[in-house]
């Protein structure tokens, strides 16, 4: 059998974590958590991902407070009780050979939702599950998410930053050594962004710079507690698909641009979802291209998904010099073991290593 040098294979260093492969688990709800701690549900399908080979396993968006939970299922990070039920999580993804990583996030006017197979809509007012929620100005989403958030006095937002500090702080101290700060998917911090949800008058809204404020704030607040040689990555929705995209492109750059200044280590590129009106072109893999254009203009290192789930996507995405990481997510659903599968189709010798040795000896063995 002829052997390729796979891209995809190849180990990713950053400061001084090295990840064994350039595949990631993105971060996915699994929207089974009580009253915001993380269980066995979760241990046991994420330590199933870290077994399956991926150099790096996100954990799901944990909120920084409870109103930032998306549902009343998501895992959060606000007191030291939640952080001590991470401990396991976090010891079963390391000692399956990957890197463990947590989203942390804040839903904004996104949040109060129901599960998304019970509806993937607000919670109904009156719900006693329910609770009102916040957002730079009082617009809702519309569609499924039609509840008017309360704007934020300048003291909610320094309280949701101080809250983002807070979990990071915990995430350090349980042992993740890769931290994720979920601006992402018209959630808080891309509604500040967004010009579909801001429409503040003070520092935070208007210019491109009040824009960016609140995240560029929150990076450098997170980035003097989280150690120096660990990972401070961000995901962030670089476009919108609502008409005005080279607009949004160009302001997402510059974003990334002032967050790369400010120690940013990688960025997630994903998409805006700030509004319901987006067209979005799915495709396989289609969003590899505009990641590789942020990759190209800040010279950051840049991980991206959506639909790249066929081994020869993944390869062809590093190998082109659009992604430095490719983020595996509903495959892996499908398949846990999806790295040691697309290292079998790219040919990479002993695939099989790819696995735990309990399981890879035996792969290797009665290979024919
Ligand atoms: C069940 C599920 C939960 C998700 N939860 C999150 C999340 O917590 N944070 C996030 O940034 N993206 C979340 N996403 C988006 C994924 O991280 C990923 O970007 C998306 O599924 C596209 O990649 P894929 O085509 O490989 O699945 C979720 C996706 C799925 C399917």
């Amino acid at each position: 059998m002829s052997h390729t040098a796979a891209q995809l294979f190849s180990p990713l260093r950053i400061k001084d974590i090295t990840l064994r492969n350039r595949i990631g688990v993105p971060p996915m709800c699994q929207y089974s958590a009580v009253d915001g701690f993380i269980n066995d549900w979760h241990r046991v399908h994420l330590s199933g991902l870290a077994r399956g080979g991926a150099g790096l396993v996100v954990v799901e968006a944990t909120a920084v407070a409870p109103e930032g939970r998306i549902s009343p299922g998501c895992t959060g990070l606000w007191n030291d009780r939640q952080a001590e039920a991470f401990r396991p999580v976090v010891a079963s993804i390391e000692s399956a050979g990957a890197v463990p990583g947590l989203q942390i996030a804040h839903a904004g006017r996104k949040a109060s939702a129901n599960r998304p197979w019970e509806g993937d809509d607000h919670l109904p007012e009156g719900d006693p599950r329910a609770w009102p929620t916040m957002a730079p100005s009082p617009v809702a989403f519309g569609a499924n998410l039609p509840r008017v958030p309360r704007e934020m006095t300048l003291d909610d937002i320094a309280r949701v930053k101080s809250d983002f500090v807070a979990a990071a702080i915990r995430a350090r101290d349980v042992g993740f050594r890769w931290l994720e700060l979920h601006f992402a998917h018209g959630y808080l911090a891309q509604s500040f962004f967004s010009v579909h949800s801001n429409q503040r008058r003070d520092a935070y809204g208007g210019s491109l710079e009040n824009r960016c404020r609140f995240l560029l704030e929150t990076l450098e607040a997170v980035r003097e507690v989280w150690p120096e040689r660990l990972p401070l990555t961000a995901r962030f929705g670089v476009i919108e698909f609502d008409g005005r995209d080279e607009e949004t492109l160009a302001e997402s750059i510059q974003l990334a641009r002032w967050l790369k200044e400010r120690g940013l280590d990688l960025l997630s590129v994903s998409i805006g979802f700030s509004t319901p009106e987006a067209k979005i072109p799915w495709a396989p893999a289609f969003l590899v291209p505009i990641a590789g254009r942020v990759r190209r203009e800040t010279g950051l290192l840049i991980a991206s998904s959506w639909g790249i789930d066929h081994p020869r996507l993944a390869e062809e995405a590093v190998a082109s010099g659009n992604l430095d990481q490719v983020l595996v997510g509903r495959a892996h659903l499908a398949n846990p073991h999806w790295p040691y599968h697309a290292a079998m189709e790219l040919k990479v010798p002993r695939a099989a290593w790819t696995l735990p040795a309990p399981y890879a000896h035996w792969l290797e063995r009665y290979r024919s």
